[in-house]
């Protein structure tokens, strides 16, 4: 007989028939009441054992955390809370689990703590949810471009380019770091390492997806990305996941109507599709905001956040539109924010971001048309000469969720701009040959994908959404 999921049990109609589940125990009660899960669901299984004829060794040996095998009758439940359960009729211990010694006890652990047992904090009822939602929105990332007809394009990890010109890159090399050969100048010889050249973790793999964008039309990438950034904050990692799409015959409108669009359907499908878990984080969150004090409490459940996304369009607004907002606002007079908004060209802060979100729009809010100054050297120089044709995308809560732009497609714009930033153009002449053959308006954005996951699960930082974080001084397991 095989194994049935809990998932898939919960939804069975209760005959008397005899079924095998297998899962590790969360709690087993007056030595008659397992709860056990297998990570299918949030929802545990409840397990009824007759004590009297199950062998003392093996009663002694359910505890929390191990993994155990029940063969039973599944009937109608009785108790509160479930509608099945399973009457025991064999009980076979897998792995025991010492209950003395096992982190996880069953009770509420802070967020923090299980950060320092991310290897085992999968098997609580928080991080289940979250990693399932995190499953689904990846699914449904797939689904959406799938179905545009976009292809998925691998591109590579390690590359010799700063696509992002911001000089955030982690270095890869085979050379012994202590005693690394040298040229007659004393430089490192970059031509004895492995790949005869320095090389690097991609930071972004958006150069490559405009090659293959010029070829296919439609391409996204989905796959990890590193920055030596070194930013301590609850919204940074230095690996983190990025979907990047870009569209041949494309502008700045048609990539802020695919990124509006992707948004909202993966919401909408996380939502439909991660219903339970959902629920529980919103649940999660509404019991944490009853700790805060009154006026710190959001107007939003999360389901509402979520619907409210849905259900409104994005504001979509210029930089030099928000720029006027945020100068005149409160609180850039009262000196409220950290950086205060004063002269046209400053760098927007997440705290402006958020005013503009959460105070201003109380909606999401695309911003485009950027100071060319504070933005990448690829992004399409707008008539007015000041601006590019960038957008970033804002979320309540995240701040800068999207960053994308319509791409410099006239070849001597480009390297008018690479020059002036100091790019090298014969190391990116390659990039430089689609302006060359065959050139044309394109457009593209990445998507930070823990950002997305953060949104829609309602946790607050960013470390709680990826199995194992990377920043900066933590490389654990
Ligand atoms: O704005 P960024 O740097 O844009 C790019 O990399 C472009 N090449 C994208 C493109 O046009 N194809 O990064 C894009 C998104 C940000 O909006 C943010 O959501 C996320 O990636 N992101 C990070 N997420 C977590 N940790 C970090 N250190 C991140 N840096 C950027
Ligand atoms: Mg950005």
């Amino acid at each position: 007989m095989a194994r049935l999921r809990i998932k898939d049990i919960l939804k069975t109609t209760p005959t008397e028939q005899t079924i095998i589940v297998k899962g590790w125990v969360r709690t087993f009660r007056n030595n008659s009441f397992i709860a056990l899960n297998d990570g299918s669901t949030n929802n545990n299984l409840q397990i009824v054992v007759d004590f009297n004829k199950t062998p003392e060794d093996i009663l002694k040996r359910i505890t929390t955390g191990a993994a155990i095998s029940i063969t039973g009758i599944l009937v109608a439940s009785l108790g509160k809370g479930q509608s099945v359960e399973v009457k025991a009729s064999s009980i076979e211990i897998i792995g025991d689990s010492d209950a003395e010694k096992y982190p996880l006890q069953p009770k509420k652990h802070s967020l923090e703590f299980l950060r320092e047992i991310a290897h085992l904090r999968f098997r609580t009822n928080t991080f289940g949810a979250v990693f399932r939602v995190r499953n689904t929105l990846s699914f449904a990332i797939h689904q959406f471009f799938n179905e545009k007809g976009f292809l998925n394009l691998h591109s590579p990890i390690i590359t010799s380019s700063d696509a992002e010109g911001a000089g955030e890159m982690f270095h890869v090399t085979n050379f012994d770091i202590s005693n690394p050969p040298k040229d007659e100048n004393g430089q490192i010889d970059y031509k004895h390492d492995f790949f005869g050249k320095p090389a690097n973790l991609t930071v972004s793999g958006q150069l490559e997806g405009e090659l293959a964008a010029l070829a296919f039309s439609d391409i996204y990438t989905f796959g990890p990305t590193f920055r030596a950034e070194n930013s301590n904050t609850t919204r940074h990692l230095a690996e983190f996941w990025m979907i990047e799409p870009e569209m041949a015959f494309s502008d700045l409108n048609d990539n802020m109507n695919l990124a509006e669009e992707m948004l909202q359907y993966v919401i909408n499908y996380a939502l439909k599709t991660s219903h339970d878990d959902i629920e529980f984080l919103n649940q999660r969150l509404l019991e944490e905001e009853k700790q805060k004090p009154q006026n710190e409490r959001s107007e939003f459940s999360l389901i509402e956040k979520l619907n409210f996304c849905l259900e409104n369009n994005f504001e979509r607004i210029t930089y030099s539109q928000a720029f006027d907002i945020l100068r005149e606002c409160n609180y850039n007079k009262k000196k409220k924010f950290n950086y205060l908004i004063d002269k046209w060209g400053v760098d927007l802060q997440s705290e402006h971001e958020r005013y503009l979100v959460e105070k201003h729009f109380k909606k999401p809010v695309i911003l485009i048309d950027y100071p060319k100054e504070i933005k990448s050297f690829y992004m399409r120089q707008n008539d007015d000469g000041k601006t590019v044709a960038a957008m970033d995308i804002l979320f309540p809560g995240i701040g800068e969720i999207v960053g994308g732009s319509q791409r410099e497609e006239r070849l001597e714009k480009l390297e008018t701009r690479m020059d002036e930033l100091g790019i090298p153009k014969d190391e990116l002449y390659w990039y430089l040959d689609t302006r060359r053959f065959g050139s044309c308006p394109h457009a593209g954005f990445g998507l930070g994908f823990e950002r997305l996951v953060l949104f829609v699960t309602g946790m607050t930082n960013i470390r709680d959404v990826i199995p194992f974080p990377r920043t900066p001084k933590n490389c654990e397991f």
